[in-house]
C-alpha cells in the first residue's frame, strides 16, 4: 500500500516523502512543479536509497490523479501542493482560491470516488489571525488576516463538513508554525524562488554571500528585544509529525487537529544569533521599518500533539540553524538541474 504525497518536491513534502521512505513506506509524490524541482525525487532516492514515484500533474486535474489512485494500491494522502506566498495571495487571490480551495476538493472528490478517505492536511498557524491569547490553542477561533490564511481556513471548514457528511473518512488536519532547517544530510531543503519572503533561507543567503546583510523588520516590538517572536519548527520534526498523524488517523476514525510547533518563542535577533553561533558565520543586519500584517510575537501551544499521537519537537535552535546553513552551503544557488 502506498501514501500520496500531493506537493512532495516542494520544501516540507519532500523531507516527509524522506521520512516516510525511511519508515518503510510506499511513496507516490504527484506535485505540478510550479514552485519546485523535478531533481528533488532524486535527491529523496540518493537519500533513502528508494526512488518515489513521481507525477507531474495539477491537483486540479481529476482524471491525471485518477490514474494516479488506479496505478498506485493508495490507502493515505497528505496535501501539501498547494501556494504559500501571504503577499502574493494579497496580489492574486483568484489564483490562491484556485490552487489552494479547487485543488482540495478536486483531490477529495478523486478521493471520494476511490474509496480512499484518509487525509493529512497542511493548514497553518496562520488561520489564527490576531489573538492576544498566547500560546495558541487549537481550539482558538479561526479569522485568518490574508487571503492565502483565508484558502486555509476554508480547507479547514470543507474538511470539517466533509467528515460530518459521510461516515469513513479519518481526518488529520495539522496547522504549522514556523517550519525551517533542513535534513542534516544537506541533500535536500528550502529553496526558494526569487528573493526570500522568510527569516532563515534570507539568513542563509547572507551567510553564504549571496546577499549583503538581513533587515530585521522592525526593532521597537513589544517584545524583550524589540523583534518579532514566532515558533520555528525543524523541518524533520514536522515531517515526523505527519508520521504520527498518520498512525493516529489509521488507528481510529475521526477529525484531529493538532499545531505542530516547538512551543518556544524565538526572536529574531535571537536567531541570528543562534545561527552564527551553530555556524561560525557572521550575518550582517540592520533593523528597517516593520512589515505590513506581521504580528509581535506567537508561538503553538503543542501540548495536544504530545497527549494524542506522542509527538514532539526534538531538535534545537542549533540544529535548525546548522541544518539550513549545510542545504545552503551544500547547494549556494538552490537546486541546480545538474546536481
Ligand atoms: P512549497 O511551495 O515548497 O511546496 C508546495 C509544493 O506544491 C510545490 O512543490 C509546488 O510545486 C506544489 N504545488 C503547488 N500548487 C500545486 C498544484 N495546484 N498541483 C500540484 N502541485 C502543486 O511549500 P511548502 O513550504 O513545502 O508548504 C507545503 C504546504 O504546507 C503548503 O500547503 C503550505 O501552504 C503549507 N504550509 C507551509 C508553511 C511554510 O512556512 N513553509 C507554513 C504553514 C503551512
Ligand atoms: C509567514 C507568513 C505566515 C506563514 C509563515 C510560514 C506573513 C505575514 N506570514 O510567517 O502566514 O504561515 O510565513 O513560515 O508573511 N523577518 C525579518 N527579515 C526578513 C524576513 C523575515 O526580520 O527578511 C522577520 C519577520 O518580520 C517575522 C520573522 O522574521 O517577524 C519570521 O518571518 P517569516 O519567516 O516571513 O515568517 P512569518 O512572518 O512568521
Amino acid at each position: 500500500m502506498a501514501i500520496l504525497v500531493t506537493g512532495g518536491c516542494g520544501y516540507i513534502g519532500s523531507h516527509t516523502a524522506a521520512v516516510l521512505t525511511e519508515a518503510g513506506r510506499e511513496v507516490v509524490i504527484v506535485d505540478s512543479l510550479v514552485n519546485s524541482k523535478a531533481l528533488v525525487v532524486n535527491r529523496i532516492e540518493a537519500l533513502t536509497g528508494r526512488r518515489p514515484a513521481f507525477y507531474k500533474a495539477d491537483v486540479r486535474n481529476e482524471q491525471a490523479l485518477a490514474e494516479v489512485f488506479e496505478t498506485h494500491p493508495i490507502e493515505g494522502v497528505i496535501h501539501f501542493a498547494g501556494l504559500k506566498a501571504v503577499g502574493e495571495s494579497v496580489a492574486q487571490p483568484l489564483a490562491y482560491y484556485s490552487a489552494n480551495i479547487e485543488g482540495a476538493a478536486a483531490l477529495l472528490r478523486v478521493m471520494q470516488r476511490q474509496g480512499v478517505r484518509r487525509l493529512v492536511f497542511s493548514s497553518s498557524a496562520t488561520v489564527y489571525g490576531d489573538t492576544d491569547i498566547i500560546p495558541y490553542t487549537e481550539d482558538l477561533p479561526l479569522q485568518p488576516m490574508n487571503p492565502y490564511g483565508r484558502t486555509k481556513a476554508a480547507v479547514e471548514w470543507m474538511l470539517t463538513d466533509l467528515y460530518h457528511s459521510q461516515p469513513g473518512w479519518s481526518i488529520s488536519i495539522l496547522r504549522y508554525f514556523n517550519p525551517v532547517g533542513a535534513h542534516p544530510s544537506g541533500l535536500i531543503g528550502e529553496d526558494p524562488a526569487g528573493i526570500p519572503n522568510n527569516l532563515m533561507p534570507y539568513i542563509t543567503q547572507v551567510a553564504v554571500g549571496r546577499r549583503p546583510e538581513l533587515g530585521v523588520f522592525g526593532g521597537d516590538y513589544p517584545t524583550p528585544d524589540g523583534s518579532c517572536v514566532r515558533d520555528y519548527i525543524h523541518v524533520m520534526d514536522l515531517a515526523e509529525g505527519h508520521l504520527a498523524a498518520l498512525g493516529l488517523i489509521e488507528g481510529s476514525h475521526g477529525l484531529f487537529v493538532h499545531n505542530l510547533g516547538s512551543g518556544r518563542g524565538v526572536s529574531v535577533l535571537e536567531m541570528v544569533k543562534a545561527f552564527s553561533e551553530a555556524t561560525g558565520q557572521a550575518v550582517p543586519y540592520s533593523i528597517k521599518p516593520r512589515r505590513a500584517g506581521d504580528l509581535p510575537a506567537y508561538w503553538a501551544d503543542a501540548s495536544k500533539a504530545l497527549r494524542d499521537m506522542n509527538w514532539r519537537t526534538h531538535r534545537s535552535l542549533a540544529d535548525i540553524c546548522r541544518d539550513a546553513y549545510e542545504f545552503q552551503r551544500q547547494n549556494p544557488k538552490g537546486y541546480v538541474e545538474t546536481t
